[in-house]
């Protein structure tokens, strides 16, 4: 297993571009089963959760590929017989591969997924996604841990979600676009990427409104056609390549960014003392050696994103005074925390709630990744840290950050990967 080792101590100064968007990515590729023929999508990130998703669909019989490990390019062709099943052992690899039951069953009346089973940070059931399948008609049965589900022809109702779920959104929204009649959906999650979803389905014949917001509106259609679809910005990798220059008192400008999905994020940072500016299609982020603390209350979009609670939380770690953090979206989102304590950080655990008493250093030590963004919050926490960090277990970066390493090295961090 690969490691990442960094010296720490390095001001991060440069431009760094930020890739395609994981979470727009992985629905996407899963509604290319909903049209007969070719689509095209660029700004892919190369990314171990993007080349999953690849072989899920490889594994239905569908001509799924990257056009060459150079390229941001990957297409998706769905012409002969489709086997609508994704088996165990790759659902087990990747929960949002369960993205691929509503187009499976709204194309092909029937499916067969794994159920994607617990995962490091909560238990993440999937009963709104089936909820809103069986709103659309479908029966659904659960046997042997799979989700089979059929359906002759879906047909247009009402989903009111229990809880908001950015995947629960998209999966019901790629099932209705085929169903007979329309669709209402109320407390659908309101994320960048769901809404990026609705733009590719309505480039491919679908009718829906409001993605975005929590009510969605969606008149079923006969068929879709193939699309070509260049993803957004990933406003995560983004969110951390700006804590990045924040935590090392640097000066980096992050290119091809959406600023206005990364508002509360950028309203973080600026009230703990960055200077966050927008050049172009960039955001620059200015820090002064040590910024104060800042407490953070994680919510669904357009709240302050869990997925950037990890990051946020080593820069509190340096940071002057004390900053209260609650994950209020997974119930256990503090994996990176007895890490962090490794490199010298005061932080308390309450239940949701952490209490980060901010030190003036941390010092390097081997430290071991336990999930996707607890291994971006240990890399961070190394940048600052004196002397070397040997950040173990990466696997979990590589499946959302497109060499973040290299990305951080060209910004003037002392950092490398040892293969293992
Ligand atoms: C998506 O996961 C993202 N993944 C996650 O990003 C992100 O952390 C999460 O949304 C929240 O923003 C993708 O988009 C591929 P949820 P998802 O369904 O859809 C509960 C990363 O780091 N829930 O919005 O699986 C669930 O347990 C990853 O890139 C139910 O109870 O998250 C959780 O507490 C990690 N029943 C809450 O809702 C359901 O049927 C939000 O989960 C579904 C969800």
């Amino acid at each position: 297993m690969d490691k990442i080792v960094i010296k720490g101590g390095q001001a991060l100064h440069g431009e760094v571009q930020a890739s395609g968007a994981k979470n727009a990515a992985l629905p996407i590729l899963a509604s290319a089963l909903l049209a007969d023929g070719t689509s095209t999508y660029r700004n892919v990130p190369a990314l171990a959760d993007v080349a999953t998703m690849l072989k899920v669909l490889r594994t239905m019989g569908c001509d799924a590929e990257r056009d060459s490990e150079e390229t941001d390019v990957c297409r998706v062709g769905v012409n002969g017989h489709i086997t609508p099943e994704a088996p165990y052992d790759l659902v087990k690899t990747m929960r949002a591969s369960v993205l691929v039951l509503g187009p499976l069953v709204a194309r092909f009346g029937r499916a067969r997924v794994s159920m994607p089973g617990g995962c490091a940070i909560g238990a993440r059931p999937i009963d709104q996604h089936l909820k809103g399948l069986k709103a659309l008609g479908a029966d659904i049965h659960l046997t042997e841990g799979y989700v089979e589900a059929t359906a002759k022809q879906l047909k247009g109702g009402t989903v009111n979600f229990d809880v908001i779920t950015v995947t629960g959104t998209e999966n019901v929204m790629m099932a209705a676009v085929l169903a007979k009649g329309r669709t209402l959906m109320e407390n659908c999650a309101r994320e960048p990427e769901v809404e990026e979803l609705a733009k590719v389905l309505n480039k491919m014949g679908a009718r829906i409104e409001g993605a975005g917001t929590s009510s969605i509106t969606i008149e079923g259609v006969d068929g879709l056609k193939p699309v070509e679809h260049a993803i957004l910005p990933d406003r995560i990798e983004a969110g951390t390549l700006l804590v990045a220059a924040a935590i090392s008192g640097g000066d980096v400008l992050v290119k091809r960014v959406v600023p206005e999905h990364m508002d509360a994020l950028v309203e973080k940072l600026r009230e703990a003392g960055c200077t966050i500016t927008t050049e172009g299609s960039g955001l620059r982020c200015k820090a002064p050696q040590r910024l104060d603390a800042v407490n953070i209350t994680t919510t669904e979009h357009p709240g302050f994103p869990t997925d950037m609670q990890a990051q946020l939380m080593a820069l509190m770690s340096v940071s002057q005074g004390t900053s209260v953090i609650s994950e209020n979206i997974f119930e256990n989102r503090f994996m990176h925390v007895p890490e962090l304590h490794r490199l010298g950080a005061d932080i308390t655990i309450q239940g949701p709630t952490a209490v980060v008493k901010g030190v003036k250093g941390l010092s390097g030590a081997p430290v071991m990744a336990t999930d996707l963004r607890a291994s971006a919050s240990l890399i961070l926490a190394g940048l600052r840290a004196e002397g070397r960090t040997d950040v173990s277990r990466v696997y979990h970066l590589d499946r959302g950050y497109e060499r973040l390493e290299r990305k951080l090295s060209a910004l003037g961090a002392d950092i490398r990967r040892e293969k293992a």
